[in-house]
C-alpha cells in the first residue's frame, strides 16, 4: 500500500521533453553533472504557511530577485545521492531516509525551516519516476541534487522568511576524470575548511566555495582532490574538498577521522563502518595526523587509502603532495581491501548482493 503524499503534488509534464535518440546519445559518456534531466521539483515555504505548493515541473531557470537572501549571505543547503536501475527495470535509492535527516541537520545550521522526512522522500520518488528514462543503466547513476535557499528579498541580516526547495537530477558516470586507478590528493596547508562552532559538518554552498581556492591549488599541483587539515593545529587529517578519507593499515584495521562537527557525516562513511564491522574489521574513529599519514607511508604500516562520498563511491588515494614534499602509499594503485569493500557496497547498492542492513529505497 502506498502511503499517501505528505502534500499533492501538482504534474506540469514538460512539452518538449529531450527526444529517445539524443538522451541516449547523452547517456554514453555523461561524465558527472553536466547532463540534466527534462524536469524538476520545487517546493515553497512560507513563514506562516509552511511548506505549500509542490511541484514536478520541466527543469527551467527560475526567476529570482536580485535581493534574494541567497544571493548575499548563501543561506543555502544541499543534499547528494544516487538513484539506481534494478535488474527487473526498477529503481532504488541508498539509504535516502539518512540524507532527509542530514538535511534536517543542515537546515537547523543554517536558521533555515526542516523540510518533513516523508516530503524529501516524496519529492526523490517524484522526479525519478518522472526522468525514470534518464537513470543509466551499467556502472552510471542518476545523481539526485536537492537543495534549498532563502529567496526572500530582504537585504537585512536575518533568516529569511521565504525558501525554495528545489530537486534536480543528473545522469552520471565516474566523478573522477582521471584513467589511473588511484588519485592523487594535495594536502591543503594554507587553507582549512571548517573551524569547531562552525558549518563543517552542515552540507551548505558555503563550505564548499571556501574549498575552491585550495582545490584549485590542488589542481596546479597536479591533485585531483584536495586534502583538509584541522583548523586548530592543522595537524590532523579532515576530509577531502567532497568526500571522506580511510587508513588501512597492515594488520587490515582501519582508521577515519571522528566526527565532531567539522566534517561532514558522510554516509557513505557509515556504511563502511558498518560493513567493516560485518567483515570483523575493526575500524578506529580516531585523529590522524599528516605526519604520522607520512610515516606510516614510508614504513609501510599504512596499506591503503581511499576517499569515499556519494560521488566517488571508493576512490583509492595514490600518491599525497604538499608543501613539504611527495609520498606515495603502498605500489600507488587501488588496494585489495579497497576494492572489496567497494565491492561490498556497491553491491548493496545495485542490488547485486542481500540487503541485510535494509538500506534500500525501492522507488518503483
Ligand atoms: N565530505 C564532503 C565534504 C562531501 O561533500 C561529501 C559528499 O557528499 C562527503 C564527505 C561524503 O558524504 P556522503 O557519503 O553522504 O555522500
Ligand atoms: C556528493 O558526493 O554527493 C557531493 O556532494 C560531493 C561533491 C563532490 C559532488
Amino acid at each position: 500500500m502506498s502511503q499517501p503524499l505528505p502534500l499533492p503534488f501538482t504534474h506540469q509534464p514538460h512539452p518538449s521533453p529531450v527526444s529517445p535518440e539524443h538522451r541516449a546519445a547523452l547517456l554514453v559518456n555523461p561524465g558527472f553533472g553536466r547532463v540534466f534531466t527534462d524536469h524538476m521539483v520545487t517546493i515553497r515555504y512560507t513563514d506562516g504557511q509552511g511548506w505549500h505548493d509542490a511541484k514536478v515541473e520541466p527543469r527551467a531557470p527560475i526567476p529570482l530577485d536580485p535581493a534574494a537572501a541567497v544571493l548575499h549571505y548563501a543561506q543555502e543547503i544541499f543534499e547528494g545521492l544516487k538513484a539506481y536501475r534494478t535488474a527487473d527495470g526498477g529503481a532504488t535509492l541508498f539509504r535516502p531516509e539518512e540524507n532527509a535527516r542530514r538535511f534536517q541537520e543542515s537546515a537547523r545550521r543554517l536558521a533555515m525551516p526542516a523540510l518533513p522526512e516523508s516530503l524529501f522522500l516524496a519529492s526523490l520518488d517524484e522526479l525519478i519516476k518522472v526522468d525514470r528514462a534518464w537513470i543509466p543503466d551499467g556502472d552510471g547513476s542518476l545523481y539526485l541534487r536537492p537543495f534549498m535557499f532563502a529567496s526572500e528579498p530582504f537585504l537585512g541580516v536575518k533568516p529569511s522568511s521565504e525558501y525554495l526547495y528545489i530537486v534536480i537530477a543528473s545522469s552520471v558516470g565516474a566523478y573522477f576524470k582521471t584513467t589511473a586507478d588511484a588519485v592523487s590528493v594535495w594536502v591543503s596547508q594554507d587553507y582549512t575548511r571548517a573551524a569547531p562552532g562552525g558549518t563543517g559538518a552542515a552540507k551548505c554552498g558555503g563550505n564548499y566555495a571556501a574549498s575552491l581556492l585550495a582545490q584549485a591549488e590542488a589542481s596546479r599541483h597536479g591533485c585531483d582532490q584536495v586534502v583538509f587539515l584541522d583548523a586548530v593545529e592543522r595537524k590532523w587529517v579532515e576530509e577531502l574538498g567532497g568526500m571522506n578519507v580511510f587508513f588501512i593499515l597492515d594488520d587490515g584495521s582501519m582508521v577515519t577521522p571522528p566526527l565532531g562537527g567539522t566534517i561532514l557525516p558522510g554516509i557513505t562513511r557509515a556504511s563502511l563502518i558498518t560493513l567493516a564491522a560485518d567483515r570483523g574489521i575493526t575500524v578506529r574513529e580516531e585523529p590522524y595526523s599528516l605526519d604520522q599519514w607520512r610515516a606510516d607511508a614510508a614504513s609501510g604500516r599504512l596499506r591503503e587509502a581511499f576517499a569515499c562520498g556519494t560521488a566517488a563511491v571508493l576512490t583509492p588515494i595514490g600518491t599525497v603532495r604538499s608543501h613539504e614534499g611527495d609520498f606515495t602509499i603502498g605500489n600507488g594503485r587501488s588496494g585489495l581491501q579497497t576494492e572489496e569493500l567497494r565491492t561490498a557496497l556497491v553491491d548493496i547498492q545495485r542490488s547485486r548482493a542481500a540487503d541485510g542492513h535494509g538500506w534500500v529505497h525501492r522507488v518503483f
